[in-house]
């Protein structure tokens, strides 16, 4: 492989393997490094021909290979979305969360440092690493508070939200000790295909389907920027393009919606599509206890992203929705590989039994 190749951390997971997915469309090719987790699957990368190596690694696991991997493949960029990610599952389990989004963002970075200190003159100038992470890192905002801004302190909530911004710092802070050429994004809820089904639409889209209650955390009036995956990828494409070393750029589609709201819209949709003999999939949605120290609201400012580099959201929210509903209820393969055991476990421990049954 040549010099043109991009290395994609994460790559079969659901923002790793859409920004995959639209790599390979404009021509490139890449590695994908990914551990292959339950959030996970080759699959999601099937058909994509030679065009994608696909490397099974841990990147929180120490040794050399990461090191000789990036040595042979000589990438020009890196793109890290590899983390763990469900807010829920790191109450559970934060120590995972440490392992994935600390230590494994660590190894990169030091792996990556070495890799570019081997480089000729005119390859390291071209080099970017991308390191792709959450709104989740400013914690909440107040109803009146104006969207965060790119430089706003970070005042993470849940243990993935910690680790998440423990890993942005440590991605900035090898920028400017070491020279080494990162990006940073910050982006806003993302939804589309291949999202796993522990997230909140895909969860509600799975639950529908079956007739089962479509659990609403709360009151259900947190407010979250949903973004269209696609829509996040050419932001990231954007920001490779035209990013400044050492930058950030917040990625955002500048709505606030409250859960409640994207609900009754995602019903509206199912109704239409998949019509259910009983009636609405309204009457299936159930308030149920909230999640601890759950963030009221996110929002985004992204005018950087869109002045600098020009990039704007095309996809609105009921357009987007459309298309996700679109794509689980064909995809009814994927579904299966994605709830299987581990799944029905992680739906065992976290909902109440007739919630799951
Ligand atoms: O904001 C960006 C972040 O968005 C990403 O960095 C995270 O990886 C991603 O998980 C997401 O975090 P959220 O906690 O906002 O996403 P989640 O899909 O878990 O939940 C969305 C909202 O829906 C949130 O207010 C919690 C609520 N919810 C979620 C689940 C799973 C429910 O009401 N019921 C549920 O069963």
């Amino acid at each position: 492989m040549s010099a043109s190749v991009l290395l994609v951390t994460g790559g079969a997971g659901f923002i790793g393997t859409n920004f995959v997915r639209a790599a390979v469309a404009r021509g490139e090719r890449v590695v994908v490094v990914d551990r292959l987790n339950y959030a996970a699957q080759e699959g999601n990368l099937a058909g994509l021909g030679a065009q994608v190596r696909l490397v099974a690694r841990d990147l929180a696991a120490p040794g050399d290979d990461l090191v000789r991997l990036l040595v042979e493949t000589r990438p020009r960029t890196i793109v890290h979305t590899a983390a763990e990610t469900h807010v829920d599952r790191s109450i559970h389990d934060p120590e995972a969360f440490v392992a994935s989004n600390l230590l494994g963002t660590f190894r990169l970075l030091e792996a990556a440092r070495a890799y570019l200190a081997g480089l000729g003159e005119e390859e390291r100038r071209r080099f970017r690493f991308l390191h792709v992470s959450t709104d989740e890192v400013y914690g909440a905002r107040a109803p009146e508070d104006p969207p965060n801004r790119e430089g706003d302190p970070y005042e993470p909530t849940s243990p993935y939200a910690a680790t998440k911004a423990g890993s942005d710092h440590l991605a900035r802070a090898w920028h400017k000790t070491y020279g080494l050429p990162v990006l940073v994004t910050n982006c806003t809820n993302n939804y589309g295909p291949y999202q796993h089904p522990e997230k909140f639409l895909p969860l509600m889209i799975y639950q529908a389907l079956r007739g089962r209650p479509l659990p609403v955390y709360g009151d259900g009036r947190q407010v979250r920027d949903w973004l269209y995956v696609d829509d996040h990828v050419r932001a990231l494409f954007r920001v490779l393009e035209g990013g400044t070393p050492g930058g950030t750029y917040h990625v955002s589609a500048g709505l606030g919606p409250t859960n409640l709201e994207v609900l009754e819209l995602l019903c509206a949709i199912l109704d239409r599509l998949r019509p259910r003999p009983e009636g609405s999939y309204r009457a299936l949605v159930r308030h149920v206890a909230d999640r601890p120290a759950h963030d009221r609201r996110y929002a985004l400012e992204s005018t950087r992203l869109q002045h600098e580099l020009g990039w704007r959201p095309e996809e609105s929210l009921a357009g987007g929705l459309e298309k996700t509903v679109r794509w689980y209820l064909s995809h009814e393969e994927w579904w299966c590989r994605a709830t299987g055991e581990d799944f029905h476990r992680w739906l065992a421990a976290h909902y109440d039994a007739e919630l799951v049954r």
